[in-house]
């Protein structure tokens, strides 16, 4: 048996426990609702987890990137939703003969013209049928159609008319919820996606194209929303692990959080501890979509009084290969002490390894693999 204090640091351990009870609080969460749940997978790029999310229930997967999404079709995941807009022909076409070799239900995501000519293009070229979702921004202000623009029901119509191409419905990603104060205002940002895409659904509707999903998806967005009313699917991906954005809003507590760093403190000085692990192993990210509404690099806990709340530490900055803890006279580290960080994002902290340490409480279990890191077009 291997206890985790035995093993070398800077390294990320995935609790078990933890991540399969968060897999199927998400899971009963959806069935509940009654809507489906399609996890977004570049929060742990690995196919072992993907396939703990498919048995506990999952309709199929959501991908960022087309390499991403090959691993999982490749690896046998029939029903994939490439939540990014495409607009270069070779990875729209290596897609979708990837799916049509493995059975693959590919869905893609467009939100302007140039990204819908381009996936036609292919299709009609190849003779490939192909599944479009129209992308409506709900308030984060990066990717989709604003969904008072003319141009959705234009393109709803387009896609419904075409041959090889048919309207999957309407998606969206409430990622502004990253930016709320609290759990409340989380669930309102969720709650316009609903109604902006519901309305958007009616209104589409009304001209006999019809739209059969409507697919929203955040961890925050999903964790703080008992109802979604007419939406089909959700997608959260962060969920999995947790890390400090669910905390800040009230939305999860230290002890659910399913990825830690392992890391020892190699230094002090008057003001800091100073640990080995540093922005190489723990990113520079201060929460998702940029929102910096996070304090500090991480939250720190001796070993042995993880995830006793009463002692941890504040790691304040970041070098490459180094982490500063700020001193606090209630907590005392030594040279050589073992910690456990909870990161500001674990999805961006999995980006940085090849390897997750799976533990059960304080043992080691077994390595997984980052499949899908590196995985960058
Ligand atoms: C399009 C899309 N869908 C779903 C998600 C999952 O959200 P979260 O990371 O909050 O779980 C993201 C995250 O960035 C996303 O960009």
């Amino acid at each position: 048996m291997i206890h985790i204090q035995d093993l070398e640091t800077p390294i990320v351990l995935v609790d078990e426990d933890k991540l399969k009870a968060n897999i199927l609080r998400m899971q009963k969460k959806a069935d509940k609702a009654g809507v489906y749940l399609r996890p977004h997978i570049k929060t742990h790029k690995s196919k072992y987890i993907a396939d703990l999310q498919m048995k506990a229930g999952a309709i199929g997967v959501t991908a960022s990137k087309s390499s991403e999404a090959a691993v999982f079709i490749e690896h046998g995941i029939r029903s994939v939703t490439l939540a990014y807009p495409l607009v270069e022909r070779r990875k729209i076409r290596r897609l979708l003969e990837l799916a049509k070799l493995h059975i693959c239900q590919l869905n893609f995501i467009c939100d302007s013209r140039y990204g819908f000519d381009t996936i036609k293009d292919v299709c009609h070229q190849s003779r490939f049928e192909a599944a479009i979702f129209l992308k409506i921004d709900v308030g984060l202000n990066r990717c989709g159609f604003d969904p008072d623009n003319k141009k959705v029901l234009k393109m709803a119509r387009v896609i419904h008319n075409d041959k090889y191409l048919r309207l999957a419905g309407l998606l969206a990603h409430e990622g502004n919820s990253y930016g709320a104060e609290n759990a409340k205002k989380a669930r309102k940002f969720c709650k316009n996606a609903i109604q902006v895409l519901r309305a958007l659904k009616y209104r589409i509707e009304q001209e006999y194209i019809p739209v059969p999903d409507l697919s929203i998806g955040s961890t925050p967005g999903a964790l703080a929303t008992k109802r979604f009313r007419a939406i089909t699917e959700i997608r959260p991906g962060n969920y999995v692990f947790m890390d400090r954005t669910p905390i800040r809003l009230g939305l999860a507590k230290e002890r659910d959080v399913a990825l830690t760093v392992t890391s020892t403190i190699v230094s002090e000085n008057k003001n800091y501890y100073i640990c080995d692990a540093g922005s190489k192993i723990l990113s520079s990210d201060t929460g998702g979509h940029g929102k910096n509404n996070i304090e500090g690099f991480g939250l720190v806990f001796p070993m042995n009084t993880y995830p006793d709340t009463s002692k941890n530490l504040l790691l304040e900055k970041l070098s490459e290969e180094h982490g500063f803890i700020v001193k606090n006279k209630n907590t005392k580290l030594n040279i050589g002490d073992k910690i456990r960080i909870i990161p500001n994002h674990a999805c961006a902290v999995v980006n940085l390894v090849n390897t997750l340490y799976l533990v059960k409480g304080d043992v080691f279990l077994k390595t997984i693999s980052v499949s899908a890191r590196g995985k960058s077009i």
